[in-house]
């Protein structure tokens, strides 16, 4: 499905991480990402897909959700979204022009006034050609989860033209493609980052990988099961600097037949958080799933 402005993805993530090296290392050796590009204070890391990175580490004093790119269709739908943020009142932090970061690509970068999140909109950045999947390894970004006020997700549904796929009584998720959704907002006081999904190729590989976790010592924040919406296969855990991942696999794949869903529609067996009722969040995700603020400072493009 297509939105109408023209964004089609999440494609990376920046995440401010007191420890850098500590971090690079976890997400390459045992989470299964690879560098592309290391600078002294970022790491910029792949999965297997195509997209050029999905994660930069940066070194930062706190933990922080530094900003989230987004893939859009054209170069002209980002001067077009551009012009409409502007009139909208919005705070471009960069002008539209060329991407310095690696893959490199044309866009802008703006702040939204209400919660003070700083998103970033790509078109044509460079793709891998070497995209086969391999066993265990996360392929892409699956989705983003924000904790938020807003309910009703006023602000990327009226200005980004993402579409509601479905609510539940506390999450409120959002499509802009085929997958299901790309970005959800959990309803909270607070507004900070949730957690980070990338997505493996099938359930065995989110197995594999998990199992790959517990054997290095990272603790399950909660799974394996499989979500409602969405249908997909989750596991969570707490990565470094206290920033909530999970494997994800096969994600629901929707058209415009989609019948969108509401709380009525989402409810568990008693006690049951998911389809499966193997495991409840434990309480150190339960905690860490709000402890990530964003940043207040930008940092640069
Ligand atoms: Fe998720």
């Amino acid at each position: 499905m297509k939105t109408r402005t023209g964004i089609n993805g999440l494609r990376s993530v920046d995440f401010g991480v007191p420890d850098l090296e500590a971090a690079a290392r976890f997400y390459e050796d045992i989470w299964g990402l690879k560098a592309v590009s290391t600078t002294a204070d970022r790491v910029y890391l792949r999965g297997t897909g195509p997209d050029f990175y999905i994660l930069a580490l940066h070194r930062h004093p706190e933990p922080r959700m530094l900003r989230i790119d987004l893939s859009i269709e054209s170069r002209r739908h980002a001067d077009t979204l551009h012009a409409q943020l502007v009139r909208a009142g919005l705070d471009v932090v960069m002008e539209p022009g060329t991407i310095a970061d690696p893959g490199g690509g044309y866009g802008f970068s703006f702040r939204d006034p209400v919660e003070g999140r700083v998103f970033r909109v790509i078109a044509d950045a460079a793709r891998h050609a070497d995209t086969a999947d391999q066993a265990d390894l996360p392929r892409k970004l699956s989705h983003i989860v924000l904790n938020s006020p807003d309910r009703e997700a006023r602000f990327f549904v009226e200005q980004l033209g993402f579409r509601v796929i479905d609510k539940t009584r506390t999450i409120t998720f959002l499509n802009c493609n085929d997958d299901h959704h790309s970005l959800a907002l959990y309803t909270s006081e607070v507004s900070s980052f949730n957690h980070l999904a990338f997505e493996m190729r099938d359930l065995n590989s989110v197995m594999s990988a998990t199992a790959n976790m517990v054997e290095h010592g990272e603790e399950i924040g909660w799974g394996v099961g499989r979500h409602g919406p969405c249908d997909n296969v989750f596991c969570y855990f707490i990565g470094p600097g206290g920033f909530t991942i999970e494997y994800t696999a096969e994600v629901e794949q929707v058209d415009e037949t989609y019948k969108v869903g509401g709380p009525e529609d989402w409810k568990f067996r008693r006690g049951r958080r998911d389809q499966w009722g193997l495991a409840l969040p434990s309480p150190r995700m339960r905690s860490a799933d709000t402890e990530v603020p964003f940043s207040s400072a930008l940092i640069g493009q």
